[in-house]
């Protein structure tokens, strides 16, 4: 058995760790089968060589979030760490290959100085620089770097990192992240150039439909602040903090913005701004300003990057001297030009995700977003725009200001996101749930951009509580997003409000209250969600005050009889089921007909269940049991109230019954009626569902697992509205946000239309945890449930997924009188099975036939880790 994939804090190799004692992970290789981790043992150094912790033997079978218990560490220090493993036989493994981190600043004083341009809100975008030395015997070189905007870091005439956006969205009022670079390979005894362009980003642009102004006025200045730390071998340690002695300039950048795009002007563009040589005419001293208490902390995520880089697949002339340019894909992201144009050339390129019937560019639903970059050529040969400081969600770019189109090899497009890996991929027998698996992939890449966003293109883009709580689950199943969670649960604590009140989305603009039901209830969801799949043994008791918080504040709007109501909901948001013709208008309430009540009350009573497990881990027993009978309490009323006499449940709707049975609110002998009354309503509807944003999630699951499996594979492959069929059969790459987002020979009448919204991509997770049946039993896939539900007339499907603990598959083919399975459990990890037998009466396994107990058509049976084939014998 051998360790490999090394993780801290959940990161390969992190640049700047503010944690005291960060958390150490690994995964464990070997052949064979029922290998267990027995004990481990982790050595850390500093850069010196010294050991600063050696754990010694542990016997502890944990390969996860592991803790650090050396000597206190050093801010900016580069540590490196190994770990050695026992198996379940006492084998010791050889120390695996070494990872590192580097701590930030920790808590070490700041010694820079916001600076801002002496003249400030003139455009162009503001830019700083310092010219430095740096001696013979340089050791290491870190720089931490923050801004109050979005800042591009330079040095020696060339962008330090490809990594965008930084530092990241936070509410800039409570917490600012920094960035920390490791320039000790890139640094040589000489003279240098340490440079920054600073841009609006969410700082001080537009965000959402509002004026710009969130946290910046007009009058505050775009800031950076950063600290170059340049350490010797003498000991020497020099600081190149950002105060009067850098200077401001302006550059070529004459606008950025998220939401409307970015003007460059090449021909103010000096390639040597940030070089020792540069020219110092126009350039000023920078003002600087005081530092403030802002907390100002390591990003703790994962950074914003190029996910992918696309060609153009065609050009259609579109009238006016315009061209449309449509790379097959929606996404977010920007266009790269390669030019060959006159000096002075105005190019514009104006992003879209849809083109009307008549080729021109479909823009209503950006709504106020102008999504346009323009570029003011230089006149060189082969010169570059490549946007820096803004994004769009589109598929289509309409280019004008050419006479002639540019070839397709002149376009490339670069979509951006925050770069969470990979971690699951899915594949089935099915070209139409393939292209639809693909489509939540591309709707997550598009909006996970730094905070989970509820869509890329129009002026909104904000982090949508309800939308990222229904998708979450999802979306583990598709990349490794415990970083990307983790900062933005920190956000999420930064916006409550001091009653517990979550906002709609998050950074908020106001702290507290706002959110309901579904909503605000990523308050509990999401600690769950993410203790359950990466078994972090400490977050629960850490989210225990936001969670309880969530149920405190839902509790004041508990009415008499014992059901929650508030008067503002979003209930079951742009569910069909007010019978609204499919015309993509806004004909149809965009709340559904599931009364809203019904909701609140059925999510107070799931959100008082997982608040008490927070309580029960965090030791707070009294609290825990004092919500389980706030739950028990609301469940009664829920009975009372919304359970009708003959199983009907609220308005007869489909989401009711939905959230009755994924809240396990029902009592055993209801729960086949109320499945009986959901499957009732999808047949009335001609095989349709009807749900929105709040019962989608768990509609196929809840019917696979109620005895009706064949109509959830006849929903997935519904090819009429409302369904997901009916998108694809449009020739949607992303998941929309309305079931009726197009609707061939109609312009859709509302401009609240997104064709990349994650939320009815949740169903995702029926395709990883029902159809090939992989799912946590315990926090962090040690022991998980492998209960896959081929059917569907499907030949085959196939889920793998990198868990904390290691890779798992679980696959299945359609045999001879029943299917044949291929499943990998990792090293350390134990899986229960119950595999579908069909007319087989037992399984044949290569090699040792594990012992299995056959109930009805199924064969249970546990395994330990390895590869396993078996078919139908
Ligand atoms: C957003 C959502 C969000 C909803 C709340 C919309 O504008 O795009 O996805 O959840 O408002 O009702």
């Amino acid at each position: 058995m051998h360790p490999t994939q090394l993780r801290t804090e959940s990161l390969h190799d992190p640049h700047g760790l503010d944690e005291d004692r960060p958390r150490f992970s690994w995964w464990l290789t070997a052949d064979g089968h029922d290998h267990r981790q027995q004990a481990w043992r982790i050595q850390v150094c500093d850069e010196d060589g010294a050991v600063c912790w050696d754990s010694g033997r542990v016997d502890d079978d944990r390969q996860h979030h592991v803790r650090y218990a050396g000597t206190p560490l050093r801010p900016l220090t580069r540590y490196t760490w190994q770990v050695q493993v026992w198996d379940e036989s006492g084998q010791v493994s050889a120390p695996s290959a070494p990872a590192h981190f580097i701590t930030g600043l920790r808590d070490q004083p700041w010694q820079a100085q916001w600076l801002h341009h002496p003249v400030p809100a003139l455009p162009p975008l503001p830019q700083f620089r310092r010219r430095f030395q740096v001696d013979t015997g340089l050791r290491w070189a870190r720089l931490v770097i923050s801004a109050r905007g979005l800042v591009e870091p330079w040095l020696d005439g060339q962008r330090l990192t490809e990594d965008r956006f930084i530092p990241g969205w936070t509410d800039y009022r409570q917490r600012l992240h920094y960035r920390l670079f490791d320039l000790t390979d890139r640094l040589t005894p000489g003279a240098h150039c340490l440079g920054a362009i600073v841009a609006g980003g969410w700082w001080k642009g537009q965000i959402g439909p509002w004026p710009a102004g969130f946290y910046a006025g007009d009058n505050d200045p775009l800031q950076v602040l950063g600290e170059l730390h340049l350490g010797y071998d003498d000991g020497r340690h020099e600081v190149i903090a950002s105060d009067a002695s850098w200077q401001a300039g302006h550059g070529a950048v004459l606008e950025a913005s998220l939401l409307h795009g970015e003007h460059v002007d090449g021909r103010r563009c000096d390639p040597a701004w940030c070089t020792v040589d540069a020219s110092d005419a126009g350039w000023l001293p920078a003002a600087q300003r005081e530092r403030d208490s802002v907390r100002l902390l390591a990003h703790p995520g994962v950074p914003v990057r190029v996910l992918a880089e696309l060609p153009m697949r065609s050009c259609t002339p579109a009238g006016d001297g315009s061209w449309i340019y449509d790379c097959g894909q929606n996404l977010a992201g920007i266009v790269r030009l390669t030019l060959d144009q006159p000096a002075g050339t105005i190019i514009r390129l104006r992003h879209g995700e849809m083109v009307e019937p008549d080729g021109s560019l479909y823009v209503d639903n950006l709504r106020s977003a102008k999504a346009t970059d323009c570029y003011i050529c230089r006149g060189e040969p082969g010169e570059v725009f490549e946007p820096r400081f803004t994004f769009h969600g589109f598929r289509y770019v309409e280019i004008t200001g050419l006479r002639e189109p540019l070839p397709l090899c002149a376009l490339r497009v670069l979509a951006l996101g925050s770069d969470t890996p990979e971690a699951g991929r899915f594949t089935c027998s099915e070209p139409m749930i393939e292209r639809l698996q693909s489509n939540i992939r591309w709707t997550m890449r598009a909006n996970f951009l730094e905070v989970p966003t509820d869509c890329p293109q129009r002026d909104e883009r904000l982090g949508w509580t309800g939308d990222a709580q229904v998708f979450a689950a999802t979306a583990i199943g598709n990349a490794d997003c415990e970083a990307f969670f983790r900062k933005w649960l920190a956000d999420i604590d930064d916006a409550r409000g001091d009653d517990g009140g979550i906002p709609d989305f998050i950074p908020a603009r106001v702290r507290g209250s706002g959110a309901d039901a579904a909503w605000g209830d990523v308050a509990t969801v999401l600690p769950h969600v993410l203790a359950l799949h990466y078994g972090d043994p400490d977050l629960l008791a850490a989210a225990w005050p936001l969670m309880r918080g969530w149920c405190d504040y839902c509790a004041q709007y508990v009415e008499a009889d014992g059901t929650r109501r508030r008067n503002f909901c979003y209930g079951d948001w742009l569910a069909p089921d007010n019978d609204a013709p499919p015309t993509g208008k806004a004909l149809m309430d965009r709340s559904g007909k599931t009364p809203k009540a019904l909701i609140q009350t059925a999510y107070y009573i799931h959100s008082c269940r997982l608040a008490a497990r927070a309580g029960e881990a965090a030791g707070d027993q009294t609290a825990a049991a004092a919500l389980r009978q706030r739950a028990a309490a609301a469940r009664a009323a829920f009975h009372r109230t919304f359970v009708h006499a003959d199983g009907r449940i609220g308005e007869d709707t489909q989401t009711g019954y939905v959230l009755a049975l994924a809240f396990d609110l029902l009592d055993p002998a209801q729960r086949p009626v109320a499945a009986a009354h959901l499957a009732a309503d999808i047949h009335r509807r001609g095989d349709h569902l009807a749900t929105g944003f709040v019962g989608i999630t768990d509609l196929l699951p809840m019917l696979a697992d109620h005895g009706h499996l064949d109509l959830a594979y006849a929903l997935l492959h519904t090819q009429d509205y409302p369904g997901w069929g009916y998108s694809i059969a449009q020739g949607a790459t992303t998941i929309w946000e309305r079931w009726n987002g197009w609707v061939a020979g109609q312009r859709p009448d509302d401009p609240m239309n997104s064709y990349s919204h994650y939320a009815y991509g949740s169903v995702g997770s029926f395709f990883y945890r029902w159809i090939c049946g992989l799912a946590p039993l315990e926090p962090g896939y040690r022991l998980a449930r492998i209960a896959p539900h081929p059917d569907g007339g499907w030949r085959h499907a196939g889920y793998r997924y990198d868990s904390i603990a290691g890779p798992w598959e679980v696959a299945w083919q359609a045999a001879e009188g029943g299917w044949a399975y291929r499943i990998t459990i990792p090293p350390n990890c134990r899986a229960r099975c119950r595999l579908p037998l069909g007319s087989a009466s037992s399984l044949i396994w290569d090699g040792p036939a594990p012992e299995g107990q056959r109930e009805g058509a199924y064969l249970l049976v546990e395994l330990g880790s390895g590869r396993y084939t078996a078919r139908p014998s």
